[in-house]
């Protein structure tokens, strides 16, 4: 038992078509993505996805970042929760070409209740195609 469960717990999937989006649009004009698309952030430092996450129960999580980076650079994103940082600059780093799809994970805290996960791109890059968060 992990001892812990997320409400709502017959997915902890979270798409990213379906989060709330600052500076970014939603598309599917690649292939392999989940759910019906990606967000494809704009290429500026700031842009960002949050995700909403609800758990009964005050928890340790993994959370895994599906995404495309079909360029040879790095896009780091900050990863927040509840609008505290809680890895700067986190890599995600090229998948050969925007049809491939990697997934880099950061293990978080969340509380119980409502809790925000936000993914903040950290250069001029912008961030990766992301197509979704799983919580484990
Ligand atoms: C291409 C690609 C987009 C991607 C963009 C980028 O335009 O089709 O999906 O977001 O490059 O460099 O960010
Ligand atoms: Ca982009
Ligand atoms: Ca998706």
């Amino acid at each position: 038992m992990r001892g812990y469960q997320l409400v709502s717990s017959s997915s902890a999937v979270y798409q990213a078509e379906s989060a709330r989006i600052s500076q970014g649009v939603v598309e599917s004009n690649h292939v392999g993505y989940t759910g019906t698309g990606f967000v494809n952030y704009d290429n500026i430092i700031g842009s960002y996805v949050e995700f909403t996450v609800d758990a009964e129960a005050a928890t340790i999580a993994t959370a895994a970042f599906r995404y495309s980076n079909g360029t040879t650079t790095n896009r780091p994103m900050d990863i927040s929760v509840n609008g505290t940082v809680v890895s700067a600059g986190k890599a995600f780093n090229p998948t050969t070409d925007w049809d491939t799809w990697a997934t880099t994970s950061v293990g978080i805290s969340l509380k119980a209740g409502t809790n925000t996960i936000r993914a903040t791109a950290t250069t001029s890059n912008g961030g990766p195609n992301l197509d979704k968060l799983t919580l484990g």
